[in-house]
């Protein structure tokens, strides 16, 4: 399939597949791909507390496309196929294992709270931790036996998302420690990829600031939705930050423009 000249498609003409709450979902221009639109739309506490954060979603999508462009050059596998325009990605289409993938490099937030964890405290090793994906519940957390007995993944397809989850820690954690942010904690999707009769488990959704938490390394000033979460304010400024130290968005630039706007070439 030649993803590189994809047809161009008018929002308006568009098949909406899915709506969440920070993204959309629309149909690809071929088959077995989709468009992930990023909403500026912010929400915390199962959307109880919502706000539309202008900014928001051309930040993530950009630092979404750069980790997920980077996953897939060193072998790690993902739905990413190529950032379209300001808001948008075209993706290759998966089933959505329906599991939240926590991985924990320090204690903080639900962890520092159930365990009584002092915040900040670097654990002895990363914790990886699953959530069943299901709103109505408040994405309750699970254990191997809930996931395997519910029949939402198999203890191979379990194997292969804790093989993921630490390659994608391990390279977070540097790639972040090398622009000078710790990676404290984040939470990543996975998905089954068909590609002819082979099944391969890759990495869906988004990776951000939305999804992380990011610590300056220097003054421990919080870069990710936890300023959203606490409200702390600044958060257009944080992910600012993080795009420009990545070298995404050049020193005294933001990305300007609300998309889609096809980008060519
Ligand atoms: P937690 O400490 O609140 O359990 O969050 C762990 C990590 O998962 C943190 O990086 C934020 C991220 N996260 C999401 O991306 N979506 C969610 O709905 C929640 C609760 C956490
Ligand atoms: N994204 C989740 C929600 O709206 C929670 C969170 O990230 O804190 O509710």
């Amino acid at each position: 399939m030649d993803f590189k000249t994809p047809r161009y498609i008018p929002m308006s003409r568009r098949r909406r597949i899915y709506e969440g709450k920070a993204k959309v979902l629309y149909e690809g221009p071929e088959p077995g791909t989709l468009i992930q639109h990023f909403k500026d739309d912010a929400t915390a506490f199962n959307a109880k507390k919502h706000e539309v954060i202008e900014g928001k979603g051309v930040l993530n999508n950009r630092i979404s496309e750069y980790i997920f462009q980077h996953l897939n050059d060193i072998g790690v596998p993902t739905h990413f196929i190529r950032r379209l325009n300001m808001r948008e990605q075209l993706i290759r289409e998966v089933e959505i294992i329906p599991l939240e993938v926590v991985v924990r490099n320090v204690a903080t937030g639900s962890l520092a709270t159930r365990l009584g964890i002092d915040e900040g405290t670097q654990l002895p090793r990363s914790i990886i931790e699953f959530y069943y994906k299901n709103d109505k519940l408040n994405d309750p957390m699970v254990s191997e036996e809930h996931i395997t007995a519910f029949g939402w993944a198999s203890p191979q397809e379990i194997d292969d998302i804790m093989a993921l989850a630490i390659r994608v820690n391990d390279f977070l954690s540097g790639l972040f420690l090398g622009v000078g942010i710790r990676l404290v904690d984040f939470k990543m999707e996975t998905g089954r990829l068909w590609e002819n009769d082979v099944m391969r488990i890759v990495v869906a959704d988004e990776i951000s600031p939305d999804s992380c938490r990011l610590w300056d390394i220097k003054t421990n000033d919080k870069m990710d939705k936890d300023r959203f979460r606490r409200d702390m304010g600044g958060l257009v400024e944080a992910y600012t930050e993080v795009a420009k130290r990545l070298g995404i968005v050049a020193d005294g630039e933001r990305p300007q423009g609300s998309g889609p706007v096809l980008v060519k070439g």
